[in-house]
Parts: structure tokens; sequence; C-alpha cells
């Protein structure tokens, strides 16, 4: 019908103003008087009921005495002790309240049970009760049949009302909500306006205090894990998750739980971009791996931040990937007087120019395209801009790919550092920090030994009036040709997942979070330090895998997992820390400190010249050997000595497992 709004609760006075006035007086009769059916007045519905009795009562009278009412003592006996017995049956079967528009199976059983127990009561008074003497056997059965169907039918009738004037009946999707909190109260106000193409049906709530509540006329069932329960009872369109401050494991219970119900389900945007007012509550998106990976905010200290970076000069090399532009977009929110964006990409750096157009804040930004192996320009560079803090965050990544270009890795990763290490020095820089990678830690490939050399160079390195500090993490989410790219673009495509080893796991951490530690670090840092990020407990990469399928509401049984089998240089489980490092506590609680184990300057720096000859020989193996005397803990295979044998693994290696970390 769609005739009228139809509010938080049904039958409440909005309801009865919104009727419309050009409706035949008839049909507004029969609508008011649904309403007052549909109110949870218990004086109204007790005496509708008594009234329905007395009536189906009457009406098996009429019947058995061919519609004449013969015996009338025996009658008025049974009319006064018949709607008492009824009503207090109606009451141990909690039958007294008004809801019906929500009447289901369990109503209809409550009513049989009502029914039958109160004609067995309602006959033994009429036997003891010596007015009633004589009450026709058969009045008995037809009272209860006909009391039955009407009570039945009316409250049929009700639900049938209700459904049918609600607005946007036709197109409006029928949404539960999980929780009945804040969020869901402003959910169900704002989709009760007129015309929002949703209708919230039911909330699920753990909270034990809730359940059986209503919330503006929505009724709230739980715990959330009955979800199955209640759409097997109520069919919805969707399930929305509406606990704006849900942590990981709530939100990958309440996946679950939409999961195994086999519903479609979005969610409303954090408490954080709630707060910060990018956002209203009602803006449904769709549940992303963050949430269910969902660590909670990092608290920094946003003053030491603000005193390290405002009004400096800031540097950032490979400020075009995943935590460099990231680490250009933080840096902003402290006032840098200029930011010196530095990549070899250059598209990468004009994606950059246009995001941090946005982000400027008043800074000075500059992006220029530069190698950092190429020690002229870095000079002119350095010594136009005179940075006072330098971000190093250019690298080379990939493991497969760098299994099989040594020497690249070699040069861009190791050589790169020095040069650029030596030129900061010279132009005066105060502060430098190298971005380093959980790989660095009992390296099995050449990607994170060259990692650990550039941390031992920190920390070996004499200071020179330049803080040094390297900061160790291991993933971050989503970043270029990372895992979970690279699994959904196979999803996109609808290709099998391809996952290494069903037992890999690896850390992981938004790339935000990180950023916004790697800020920390920076000023908590003393030189030499390697600071280390708080990761949280690593995942699997396969349950990772099921759990993208099924937020692409895929099932899983549709997409194929092929376990590619490790690759070379990779481990299955990263670490963070080295047997011998000692961990010690930070001002912040997600940062550690190890003093990262120096080593004489003159003997590493030595070695880093044979390291650097060693490059002009053929091969990766004499390169491969001098990296393990730098980092006795690095392990690779020492047979693959044989250049064309070792290329050609290494890539067939890398095509299959399609080249995520
Ligand atoms: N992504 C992660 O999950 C992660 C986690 C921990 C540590 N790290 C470390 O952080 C660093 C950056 O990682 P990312 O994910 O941002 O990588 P990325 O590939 O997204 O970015 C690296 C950037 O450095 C640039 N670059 C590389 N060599 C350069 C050179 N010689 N001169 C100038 N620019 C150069 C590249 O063009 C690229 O834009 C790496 O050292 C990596 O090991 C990354």
């Amino acid at each position: 019908m769609g005739l009228f709004l139809l509010p938080d609760s049904l039958g409440s006075k909005q309801s009865f103003n919104l009727v419309r006035r050009e409706l035949p007086i008839t049909t507004r009769y029969l609508i008011r008087f649904s309403i007052l059916l549909l109110r949870q007045r218990t004086w109204f519905i007790t005496l509708l009921q008594a009234l329905i009795v007395l009536g189906s009562l009457v009406f098996a009278w009429l019947l058995r005495f061919d519609f004449s009412l013969p015996d009338r003592r025996v009658l008025l006996a049974a009319a006064v002790v018949l709607p008492l017995v009824r009503l207090a049956t109606f009451a141990k079967f909690n039958l007294l309240h008004g809801w019906w528009q929500y009447t289901g199976v369990s109503d209809a059983w409550d009513i049989t049970k009502a029914i039958l127990s109160g004609t067995a009561l309602f006959w033994a008074a009429m036997t003891i009760l010596p007015a009633a003497r004589g009450f026709p056997r058969s009045v008995f059965i037809l009272e209860m049949i006909l009391s039955g169907v009407f009570l039945s039918g009316i409250r049929l009738l009700s639900r049938v009302v209700a459904e049918s004037i609600r607005t946007d009946e036709a197109s409006g999707k029928k949404v539960i909500l999980i929780g009945a909190g804040f969020a869901a109260q402003m959910i169900i106000r704002e989709f009760t306006r007129q015309g929002s193409g949703y209708r919230v049906i039911a909330c699920l709530d753990d909270d034990p205090t809730k359940q059986g509540i209503r919330i503006q006329g929505v009724p709230v069932f739980g715990p959330v894990s009955q979800l199955k329960a209640v759409l097997r009872e109520r069919h919805a369109d969707e399930v929305l998750i509406a606990v704006p401050s849900a942590t990981g494991a709530q939100m990958r219970r309440f996946v679950d739980a939409c999961n195994h119900a086999n519903v479609s389900f979005r969610t409303v945007p954090t408490l954080r971009d709630i707060i910060a007012g990018h956002v209203t509550v009602s803006q449904l998106r769709e549940v992303s791996l963050e949430d269910l990976l969902g660590r909670e905010p990092v608290q920094i200290d946003l003053e030491s931040v603000q005193k390290g970076i405002a009004g400096t000069t800031v540097v950032v090399t490979g400020a075009a990937g995943s935590i460099g532009s990231e680490l250009c977009r933080q840096i902003l929110d402290y006032d840098p007087a200029r930011l010196v964006c530095l990549d070899q990409s250059e598209t990468g750096l004009f994606y950059l120019r246009l995001e941090l157009e946005r982000h400027q804040n008043g800074a000075q930004v500059e992006l220029r395209v530069a190698d950092v192996t190429d020690r002229e320009r870095v000079q002119y560079l350095l010594s136009e801009f005179k940075p006072e803090v330098i971000f190093h965050a250019a690298a080379y990544k990939h493991v497969p790919l760098m299994e099989s270009n040594v020497q690249e890795a070699v040069k861009n990763n190791v050589l790169g550092l020095l040069g650029l290490l030596d030129l900061a020095d010279q132009e005066g820089c105060r502060s430098f920090v190298l971005i380093s990678s959980d790989k660095a830690v009992n390296p099995t490939n050449v990607m994170g030994a060259t990692k650990r050399i550039c941390e031992l160079i920190l920390s070996s390195r004499p200071p020179n009036g330049m803080r040094c500090v390297s900061v160790r993490f291991g993933n971050v989410l989503g970043s270029n040709g990372s895992v979970i790219p690279v699994l959904k673009q196979q999803l996109r495509n609808h290709e099998p997942l391809t996952v290494t080893h069903p037992e890999i796991k690896r850390f992981f951490m938004m790339t935000r979070e990180a950023v916004a530690l790697v800020l920390q670090a920076f000023t908590i840092g003393r030189h030499g330090d390697v600071l280390v990020l708080d990761m949280g407990e690593p995942v699997r990469i396969l349950d990772l895998a099921h759990t993208l399928i099924r937020l692409s509401g895929k099932s899983e049984h549709d997409v194929e997992i092929r376990f590619t089998g490790l690759r070379e240089g990779e481990k299955l489980k990263e670490e963070l820390f080295y047997e011998h490092e000692k961990v010690i506590p930070t001002s912040c609680p997600k940062i550690k400190r190890t003093s990262g184990t120096p080593k004489e300057w003159s003997r590493l720096s030595r070695q880093l010249d044979e390291l650097r000859a060693s490059m002009n020989i053929d091969g990766a193996a004499p390169v491969r050997a001098k990296i393990k005397e730098i980092v006795p803990a690095y392990r690779y295979l020492e047979n693959l000595q044989e250049e064309n044998v070792s290329s050609l693994l290494t890539e067939n290696l890398a095509r299959r497992a399609s080249a995520h970390d």
C-alpha cells in the first residue's frame, strides 16, 4: 500500500498524523484501528481478546442452538468465567502484548497451548459451579475452535496490515543490524526517513541486557551467533554491522556469522572516521581486510614529532612507494618548512604530486626524480636543499626478484645507502632514519641480508653529528606488489589464488599505523638504535586468502587455492629480533629498542669495500659469500653457484608464485 510513513514504532502518534487526509473515510478508520491494534497498550489488547472470547462463546451457542439463545442463566455464568480463565492463560503464555506485526510460528504455538489449557480450566470450573450445570459439551469444542481461529486470525491480519503499510515496502531493503548501540540507533532513525530505501527489521547484540528491548520499535535479539536462526524467522536482504568501534576479533566474528548465515553484509565507517567528521554513520561501506585485522589505533606523542619536524627541511627517498608516500602525507601534517620527495620513478612522483596537492598544508613540496645510487645527482640535490632530516625508504624489496638480481640488490640497497649517508653527513643533516624490514633478521635471501647490512652500517658508523636510526617492521597491508593486492587481483580475474605454503605466516600492519610509529621512532631513537615495531601476532596467508574470498562475496568452494611451493629465499615465518638482541622498552609501548650490535667500523668499511669489489666478478656467488661474511646469520643455497641454473630456477619459481612477498 505504501500509504504512510511508519516510523519508530508502529502505532506511534506520528503515524496517526501521517494518515493521508485524502483517503476515503472507511479506509482511514480501518488504518487507525490497525494502528491501535499494533500499539503496545496492554489494556486495549486485553479488552479486545476478552471480547473475541466472549463473541466466540455466543457464536458457538448460536451454532449449537440453531441461532437462538436458550438457557441464558448458564450462558451468563459462562460469559463471566470464560474470559477470566482465558485471559489468565493468555497472561501465562505472554499473549497480552501488542506486537502482532511480528507474529510468527512461535505465537501460533503459544495460542494453541493457551487455548487448550484454558478450555481444560473452563471445563473444570463449569462442572464445579452449580449455576453452570447443563453447559453443553459441544459448545466447549466449538468455542475453543472459534477462539483459536479468531485470535490467530486477528494477529495474522495485524501482521499483514503492518507489512503492507510500511513505507517503501516494494523497494526498501530489509536489513538486520549487528549491534544495538548508538550507531544502530542513528541508523534506524536515518532509515526510517521516507525514501531511505532501507527498513531495519531487527538488531542483534551480544549484550544480554539489550536482548528483548526495542529500539524505536525494532526488536533486539542476540547473541550475534543467533543470526542464522533469526534470519530463518525474518527474511532480510542484508546485514549491516553497526559497531564502529569493533575490534578485529569482533569484526571477524561478525563476518563469520554473516558467512555462516549466507547473507550479504556491509558495515559503517570506523569510529575514528566518524569522529574526524569525514563521514556519517550511515555511509555504508564494504568490510575490508583492515577491519578484520583491526589493530587498535596507535597512540603517539604528536608533540614530540611536531617538535622534530616543524619548520625543518625533510627529504623522503622512495617517496613514490607505499611507505614513502605515506611518510610524505603524514610528515606534511607536522608543518615542515619544506618536503623534498625523491624517487627514481617519474610516474610514481606524478601521482604523488596529485595526491599531495590536497595535503600540502602550507609546506613547500619539491618532487625530484633521482636515483639514490647516482652520487652526483644526490650531491647536487642535498647541497640545494640542505635537509635536516632524511627518511630513507628507497630500496628494492621483492625477495624472489632480488634472488636473481643479487648485484642490483646490493648496489641499490647497500651502496645507495652508503653514498647517501656520506653526502647527508657532508651537508649537515641531523637525523637519518632507515626503513628496515623483518626480513633482515636471520635472512635467507639477498634482500633481507642487504637490509641487515644497512642496519649494521647505521649502528656502527661514527655519528659525526648525524643521528642514525633504523626502524624494523614486517609487512604493511596492501603495499605495492605484496600478497594482498596480488590475491585481490587473482580474485578479480577469477583465477586460482596462489599461496606458497599452507603454513606460511607473516606479520601485518596498516601502512598508516606503521608510518605513524616510524615518525615516533624518529623522535625517540638514539644513534645506532634499531627500533622494532610491535606487529602483534603473525597471520597465516592461507587464512588471509580465505577471508578475502569471503569478503569478495564468493563461496570458498568456488575459488581454488593453489599451493605453489616456497620460493627461493622465502621463510615460513619471519622474526622480529635476533636471539642475541636485547629487547629494551621505550617510551612508546609499540616500539622496542635493540642496540643493533654494532661492528667495528673500520672492519665493516673494509668488508663493504670488498663487497663492492666482489660485484665486478662474474656471478652472484662471490657477492653472496661476501654478504655471508658481513652477516654470518645469512643462509643461502651454496650449491646454486652455477649462475645459469640459479637464474633459470629462480625465475621459474618467481613466475609460478606470481611475485608477491
Ligand atoms: N611494504 C612492506 O610491507 C614493507 C614492510 C617493512 C619494510 N619495508 C621496507 O620499506 C621500504 C619501502 O618499501 P615499499 O613497500 O614502500 O616499496 P615500494 O616498492 O612501494 O617503494 C619503493 C620506492 O623506492 C623507489 N626506489 C627504489 N630504488 C630507488 C633508487 N635507487 N633511487 C630512488 N628511488 C628508488 C622506487 O621507485 C619506489 O617508488 C623497503 O626497504 C622495504 O623493504 C616494506
